[in-house]
């Protein structure tokens, strides 16, 4: 059956067994362990998972993917993992664990369907926690919550909640409770099955944790004052009415709570579950115009990522995108959008798990590397037979602003090609004065550590080191060409232009902005996404 039949029935089928989710965690509460075990339970990893594990001091989410990768053998991008769980297809998307790529996570979290939230049971939210949680919220997706580290001592259950609830305002309606913690972790009580499930350790955890199901009154006899624990605190929960319900997980309002040690896989198979059960499948997307695009419409898909030079050897330049609608077929010739331009996509790819593959199709929620798709842009839309514009991703309002100089002038072609590079990336957002050009762009972040990425990408892949000079500017607002003339005269304020034309008035001071608001209201002047954030 061909893309273009009125209702193909394979694809809405493809797309309803599709989840694409992605984890976000403060670094070290245990997302890669939990992704390795994801995979393990997916059969990705053959049967033994986390068989070496040499690992040292912090690294980027980035390394730890190619660590993995040079430890298993497998290959695997940064950016998405595809394996089959059940009759589903999951496509877990990775984020970067720190708040300043935290623009990066909202990116992805656009192509995702739902997130998982990981929680260290010894720290409960973290700042980082606080902040990529911050822009789930602004992406309306719903979370499930995953309280890891119950093997080790932590923080008591109901305290966890009560952090969700307090820091988040999300209320959490738990969906497995853990019997024991710490060396007495027996298992959970699985909420929807109203079982005990009671979990075995396995040698460093590197199989399946063996889990059995016991019926109530074994389970008291067996477990005793742990389960009845358990049970009573259960109770207290549902007396206050902490239940799941379906229509405000939906709607970001609670979150499933689920208790665990990914180190041991005790609960991992119920959390993977509950992403299939409850999260929910792709759902046609609103395009720029406020039209839906159904799901089994021709093909459509949208860009949220670009990376360069992924792989050195090759200096390719990959653009990831989620797949819209319809079925996507290697060879196909999409239109770019952006350009009107027809685009072969021949070189496409997938991580299937244990490789990256050649992907010969793909389907609603999927996500396709495109590689050498040179002018193809972050928020771009390709389509094929019936035109489509999907709206662009919102960019973050920066905090941090510094002039960029080449230092060594021979090298300046190096430096506008890897600054527009770094722009088209998101890697920083780049910032001109149209009178002087590029010589001294601007680069603005949410984060500073977005400044030596920039600045270690500059002089390594395309060796042009560069200084960096930090300004005083502390805030940006989105503003016009007949407010841009007014701004500039002010003291401490000075307007640029970023490479999609937007104009950005930056401010010294955050006061300043504060009263030219209240006393010029006609000065065109408007927030960026999550803005002190
Ligand atoms: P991240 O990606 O979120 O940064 O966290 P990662 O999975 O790398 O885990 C951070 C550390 O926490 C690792 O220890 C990992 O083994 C440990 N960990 C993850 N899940 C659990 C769990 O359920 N229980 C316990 N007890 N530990 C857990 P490490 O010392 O950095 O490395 P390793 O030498 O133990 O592998």
């Amino acid at each position: 059956m061909s893309s273009t039949d009125p209702i193909d029935a394979d694809i809405l089928n493809e797309a309803g067994r599709r989840r694409t989710f992605a984890i976000i965690s403060h670094p070290d509460a245990g997302k890669t362990t939990l992704t390795e075990k994801f995979l393990l339970y997916g059969g990705a990893l053959g049967s033994e998972a986390g068989t070496v594990k040499a690992r040292s001091g912090r690294r980027s989410a980035t390394s730890d993917w190619m660590e993995m990768e040079q430890q298993r053998g497998i290959s695997i991008t940064s950016t998405v993992l595809q394996f089959p769980y059940r009759d589903h297809v999951v496509n877990l998307l990775d984020t970067p664990g720190h708040r300043d790529f935290s623009e990066d996570t909202y990116r992805v979290l656009a192509a995702a369907d739902a997130a998982i939230m990981v929680l260290d049971a010894a720290k409960g939210i973290e700042p980082q926690t606080l902040k990529l949680f911050e822009v789930c919220r602004d992406r309306e997706i719903p979370i499930l919550s995953f309280i890891n580290k119950w093997d080790r001592p932590g923080l008591q259950p109901l305290e966890l909640l009560d952090d969700i609830e307090k820091q988040l305002s999300l209320t959490p309606t738990p969906l497995s409770w853990p019997v024991g913690g710490d060396s007495e972790f027996r298992g959970v009580l699985d909420q929807r099955s109203g079982d005990f499930v009671r979990f075995t350790r396995t040698a460093r955890g590197a199989t399946m944790a063996p889990e059995e199901v016991v019926e109530p009154e074994r389970a008291k006899e067996e477990e005793g004052e742990l389960y009845e624990q358990a049970v009573e605190e259960l109770g207290l929960l549902e007396a206050v009415g902490a239940e799941y319900d379906e229509d405000t997980f939906l709607a970001g309002i609670t979150t499933p709570v689920f208790f665990g040690s990914a180190l041991t896989n005790f609960g991992v198979r119920l959390l993977l579950d509950a992403v299939v059960d409850l999260t929910p499948p792709p759902q046609p997307k609103e395009d720029a115009a406020g039209e839906t695009r159904e799901l089994d419409s021709p093909f459509s898909g949208f860009v949220f990522k670009v990376q360069a030079n992924m792989d050195k050897s090759h200096r390719d330049r990959t653009a990831f995108f989620r797949v819209c609608s319809g079925r996507f077929e290697r060879g196909m010739v999409v239109t770019h959008e952006a350009t009107g331009k027809p685009m072969a996509t021949k070189y496409v790819h997938t991580a299937f798990g244990t490789d990256r593959e050649t992907l010969d199709e793909a389907f609603p929620g999927d996500i396709v590397g495109l590689v050498n798709a040179n002018d193809v842009r972050i928020g771009d839309t390709l389509w094929e037979s019936k035109q489509v514009e999907f709206p662009a991703i919102p960019a973050f309002a920066p905090a941090h602003f510094a002039i960029a100089r080449v230092t060594d002038t021979s090298r300046f072609k190096q430096f506008r090609n890897g600054v527009s590079q770094l722009d088209e990336e998101g890697v920083v957002q780049v910032l001109r004065d149209p009178d002087i050009g590029d010589q001294a762009p601007i680069l603005a972040a949410v984060g500073p550590m977005q400044f030596e990425v920039a600045t270690h990408r500059l002089e390594n892949e395309f060796g042009a080191p560069i200084e960096l000079s930090i300004t005083n500017y502390k805030v940006a607002r989105v503003t016009d060409e007949a407010s841009a003339a007014d701004l500039r005269a002010m003291q401490g304020v000075d307007v640029l232009q970023r490479s999609d034309g937007t104009r950005l008035a930056l401010f010294e001071s955050p006061y300043w902005l504060d009263r030219l608001l209240g006393e010029r209201p006609e000065l065109v002047l408007e927030k960026l996404v999550a803005e002190g954030g």
